[in-house]
């Protein structure tokens, strides 16, 4: 376990020049002899070498460290990756001057490999720094970072927050750390992923950022939507046409709001099999044989009647998806599986999404027969 003491002169050594990308000068401020410089929230010159504390990175405010820092963008997702109940809040930090892109499938200069049903999923440029905190009761168990180093290089950074809540310390790059948290009111079992398995699921053909697309940020938030927000801001290099892509419809209440009455089965069940399954199910992804994308109809996911390749999860005529019968339907019951035992996503949530579970469950027994491709 990293201590809470300073962090070891050759872990701050690397940070000590500005990020090449940052794009904003020097680091600032005067630190004490033998203390790393405070960063300006950029990737940090030496991917190895990250901030061992997350105040040290400069993505945090100075005066609280449990508040992103002023230069930081929040921003929220219509349907949120499940993560053991906890909430959530995201920010990025775009260097100065540079510009979000957004794909448009439809211009070959923008390598869609996969088709059209890439068409809205945003780019950043070089620098940028994703934040997410994770949190119970409010206090928060982990803030995680993602970074653009160059034109090929994301990695993920995790910072495990200490109970007193004055700091969190970096986590290590190759095993996933097991803890129990204490809020205060409740002990809450938490998963940190290793670096490793970040990447896992930050995967370039699934965009390497996974919340922001179009669909995920037509969103208002404080009475604003936050795409417009943006383009005020002049974050993009091309604005998006209005109406915004449709927003994808939250899959059940929760902190990302309660599905609309107009919601259908169908869109709630989408939503969330995109959101949470589809970066690793696509026809480039860890799993190509299953492509779970929002826009993949039910004849082309590879899903119905189909037979498994990885095992009938215990039972025996189990398909991987059986209409009117989630029982024997092995995309619910691997969602409905512990870890280690055939779980999805297998990493980074050891906790049964219930009211995913049922959406799953509920939209397997709406679907009456397999339709023909
Ligand atoms: C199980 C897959 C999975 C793993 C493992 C994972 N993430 Fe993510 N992450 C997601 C998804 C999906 C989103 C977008 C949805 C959301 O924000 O709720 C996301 C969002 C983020 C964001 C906000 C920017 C973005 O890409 O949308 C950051 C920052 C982030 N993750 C960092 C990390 C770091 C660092 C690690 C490793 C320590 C990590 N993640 C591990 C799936 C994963
Ligand atoms: C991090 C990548 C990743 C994520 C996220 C993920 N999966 Fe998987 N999935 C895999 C891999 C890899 C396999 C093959 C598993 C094995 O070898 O046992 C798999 C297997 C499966 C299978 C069985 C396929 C077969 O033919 O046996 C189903 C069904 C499935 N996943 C559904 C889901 C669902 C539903 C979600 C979202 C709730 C999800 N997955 C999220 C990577 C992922």
């Amino acid at each position: 376990m990293p201590t809470a003491g300073a962090g070891g002169s050759s872990a701050g050594s690397g940070n000590a020049g500005s990020g090449g990308n940052a794009g904003s000068g020097g680091n600032a401020g005067s630190a004490g002899a033998g203390d790393p410089i405070p960063g300006t929230c950029a990737p940090p010159s030496d991917i190895k070498a990250p901030y061992q504390k997350l105040s040290q990175t400069g993505c945090m405010s100075s005066t609280d460290p449990t508040q992103f820092a002023a230069k930081a963008i929040p921003y929220q997702v219509n349907s949120p990756l499940w993560s053991d109940s906890a909430d959530k809040t995201r920010a990025m930090v775009i260097p100065a001057g540079q510009k979000i892109h957004i794909k448009n499938c439809a211009v070959p200069a923008d390598n869609c490999t996969q088709g059209p049903a890439d068409t809205g999923q945003w780019v950043f440029p070089v620098g940028t720094v994703m934040l997410k905190n994770f949190l119970f009761d409010n206090k928060l168990v982990e803030t995680r970072l993602f970074v653009r180093h160059d034109a090929q290089t994301w990695v993920g950074y995790s910072y495990q927050w200490n109970e007193a809540q004055t700091e969190a310390t970096i986590g290590p790059a190759e095993d996933p750390t097991d803890v129990m948290f204490n809020t205060g009111s409740r002990m809450v079992p938490w998963q940190y992923p290793s670096r490793t398995q970040c990447m896992k699921c930050h995967v370039d053909y699934g965009g390497s950022t996974l919340g922001p697309e179009t669909r995920q940020m037509n969103r208002e938030v404080n009475g604003k939507n936050q795409i417009d927000h943006l383009a005020e801001l002049g974050m993009f290099d091309q604005v998006p046409a209005k109406p915004y892509a449709e927003a994808y419809v939250q899959p059940y209440p929760s902190e990302a709001g309660t599905p609309a009455a107009s919601a259908t089965l169908d869109q709630k069940a989408r939503s969330y099999m995109h959101a949470n399954c589809a970066f690793c199910h696509r026809p480039d992804g860890e799993f190509p044989q299953i492509d779970m994308r929002y826009e993949t109809t039910l004849a082309n996911m590879g899903v119905c009647n189909v037979v498994p390749l990885k095992g009938n999860q215990g039972v025996l005529d189990a398909v991987e998806l059986k209409p009117g019968e989630p029982a024997k339907s092995i995309v619910y019951l691997r969602m409905n599986a512990l870890q280690g035992a055939g779980r999805m996503p297998a990493i980074a949530t050891k906790q049964i999404d219930t009211a995913g579970v049922k959406l799953i469950s509920d939209w397997i027994t709406s679907i009456k027969s397999c339709p023909t491709p």
